[in-house]
């Protein structure tokens, strides 16, 4: 099987989306590209600055200040998917505390500082071979990616699965406390989740992941990893490469 070169993965928070990417890209040998993690790394750092979350202009020169590198988790052994170092710290697991996902959607909600991000993120995908998530990656990030997904779930199933993911790790979780900040984050977030028009709709209510990626696959394979649209992607990625 030859599979599209770039695989957006976009929908809201607690459907799925990161173990789904994680699968797939293990699956086809590709990059797995969370572009949360960039979000929560620009939080963190807004917290480390002392930085107003809702002033737009601070936040954008913190983005255009910040180096942040996602790298593969090397030796670590605490399952990790990957290592986050904001300005050389090692921050993959505080990007995950509390006082983060309090104002990790206010610091994402201000366009400067999502150009930025988007960016960045647009310099990794134009590389190809990579599994990319998010919000609004196959909608403004790379909309000429051959294979988009949005993947979706109620309320109820994105908080089951939230709790549980937090239980495993370890720590403490309260059903009715995480949905409630499901519906906040939704609201938040909606200017930047609405799905391509071109996208793949996967409502995962009731699948596991391995199901979720099983659909993935054969969409893939029903496409046929030549298809018009991965050639469509090569070209307007490189036009001189036009017709071959
Ligand atoms: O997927 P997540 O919970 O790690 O995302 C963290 C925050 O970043 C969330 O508020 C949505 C936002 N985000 C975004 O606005 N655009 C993206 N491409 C990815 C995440």
């Amino acid at each position: 099987m030859s599979a599209p070169s770039v695989i957006t993965i976009d929908g809201p928070a607690g459907a799925g989306k990161s173990t789904l990417g994680a699968l797939l890209a293990r699956r086809l040998g590709y990059l797995f590209f969370d572009t949360g993690v960039m979000y929560r790394a620009l939080a963190w750092a807004v917290l480390r600055s002392a930085i107003d979350p809702e002033n737009s202009e601070a936040v954008a020169a913190l983005a255009r200040d910040l180096d942040i590198q996602v790298l593969p988790p090397g030796s670590a052994t605490d399952g990790r998917p990957y290592t986050v170092l904001v300005d050389g710290v090692d921050v993959t697991w505080e990007l995950r505390r509390p006082d983060v996902e309090q104002i990790v959607s206010i610091a994402a909600r201000h366009p400067a500082a999502r150009a930025v991000m988007r960016e960045r993120q647009r310099a990794i995908g134009r590389r190809g071979r990579v599994v990319m998530v998010g919000r609004d990656i196959g909608s403004i990030v790379m909309p000429d990616a051959p294979l988009k997904i949005y993947l979706d779930a109620s309320i109820d199933e994105r908080a089951r699965r939230r709790t549980r993911e937090i239980q495993q790790r370890g720590g403490s979780a309260d059903l009715q406390h995480i949905r409630d900040d499901i519906i906040r984050r939704d609201s938040l977030d909606r200017h930047v989740s609405a799905p391509a028009a071109d996208a793949c709709i996967i409502f995962s209510d009731g699948l596991s992941p391995e199901q979720v990626v099983d659909i993935v696959i054969a969409r893939i394979d029903e496409s046929g990893g030549d298809s018009q649209d991965t050639r469509a992607y090569e070209r307007a990625k490189n036009p001189d490469s036009a017709g071959t």
